[in-house]
């Protein structure tokens, strides 16, 4: 495993993390016998960053992620990011939610209490719940403060709130697929020094190889995801074979050339891919430690170019 450091808090993370919303209805793993073995494998492969939610199976997710953990024995070992709702950002919202997180987490501190999305139709200044975290970390039940899911200027009105604390990290969509975040949020993170948390980094699994034959059904969270559209598909397809091409030159997974594509592209990026195996978590792990070369990443940097996901479905 290779690790960076998040943000600037001096604190070694792996360069692959592990979401772990898969533990939940909406992806499917909603037996703990089964969650333990994928977190297992993940911190087995070297992986020391897990990424939750609170509305990840309505705290199914945090409960599996925080029992795993203190089972297997590595709570000490690694560092655990979880997220507060844009509905629950009021003051004393944030103080209850992360009381419940600590709760289910089996932990006394949360290492990155992210928001999880702004408080889009709640009205709750900006703030109120960037004080109410900062007063969190004053008093050690969070180490660092994340965002997720913020455009620019709010970030900049967030962490003009904090009277001492850094924001460390931006949790953001990332992928070969879908790369937004290029325009504007990538160059802030780099400049402020904060890491990029990139989620969906495999597009949902739009970006490994194997949903290529005709458009995917899915009874799970990506029946309605305008990238698995018909709309779509030949993109994806297109950008398969390449990715296929590739991974056989390296003796590696198309899944682990896409990861690598983004680790390469910036060392501010931290991607959290989500493993409803532990098979696909360690193979996850093994995206980071080498290299694609200049010319392979030139060449997929140049495919993906090409390529414009419309979500204008109907
Ligand atoms: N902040 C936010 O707003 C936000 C939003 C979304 C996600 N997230 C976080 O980001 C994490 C990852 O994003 P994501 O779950 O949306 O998508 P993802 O990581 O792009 O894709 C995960 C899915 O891809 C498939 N897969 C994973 N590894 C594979 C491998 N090696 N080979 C083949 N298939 C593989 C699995 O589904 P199948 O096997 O069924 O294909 C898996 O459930 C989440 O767990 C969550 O922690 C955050």
């Amino acid at each position: 495993m290779e690790y960076r450091v998040l943000g600037r808090t001096g604190v070694r993370v792996s360069a692959i993390g592990l979401g772990v919303w898969q533990f939940s209805e909406s992806w499917g793993v909603t037996r703990y016998e089964d969650a333990v073995k994928i977190v297992r494998a993940a911190y087995e492969s070297g992986v020391n960053l897990y990424d939750t939610a609170i509305v990840y199976g309505n705290g199914m997710s945090e409960e599996y992620l925080g029992r795993a953990l203190e089972e297997l024995g590595i709570r000490d070992e690694v560092i655990i990011a979880t997220k507060i709702p844009g509905q629950m950002l009021a003051e004393h919202d944030v103080f209850k939610a992360t009381e419940r997180s600590l709760r289910r987490l089996r932990v006394d501190t949360v290492d990155l209490m992210q928001v999880h999305w702004p408080p889009l139709w709640h009205n709750i200044p900006t703030c109120e719940y960037m004080r109410a975290l900062e007063r969190l970390v004053f008093m050690g039940k969070v180490r660092f403060i994340g965002l997720s899911d913020f455009p620019r200027e709010l970030a900049e009105a967030a962490q003009s709130c904090l009277a001492r604390e850094e924001i460390a990290s931006m949790q953001l969509r990332y992928n070969l697929l879908e790369r937004e975040v290029e325009k504007e949020l990538l160059p802030y993170v780099e400049g402020r020094g904060m890491s990029l948390l990139a989620w969906s980094p495999l597009a949902k699994g739009a970006l490994t190889g194997k949903y290529i034959e005709k458009p995917p059904r899915f009874d799970d969270v990506r029946a309605s995801d305008p990238l698995f559209h018909e709309a779509n598909f030949p993109a994806i397809v297109e950008l398969n074979k390449l990715l296929i091409k590739i991974a056989e030159k390296y003796s590696k997974t198309p899944a682990q050339i896409a990861l690598n594509w983004l680790i390469t592209n910036s060392s501010a990026v931290i991607p959290i891919p989500g493993a409803k195996t532990p098979q696909q978590a360690s193979q996850n792990a093994g995206a980071a430690g080498w290299r694609l070369s200049f010319e392979d990443w030139l060449a997929l940097k140049e495919a993906s170019d090409k390529i414009r996901i419309t979500r204008v479905t109907y």
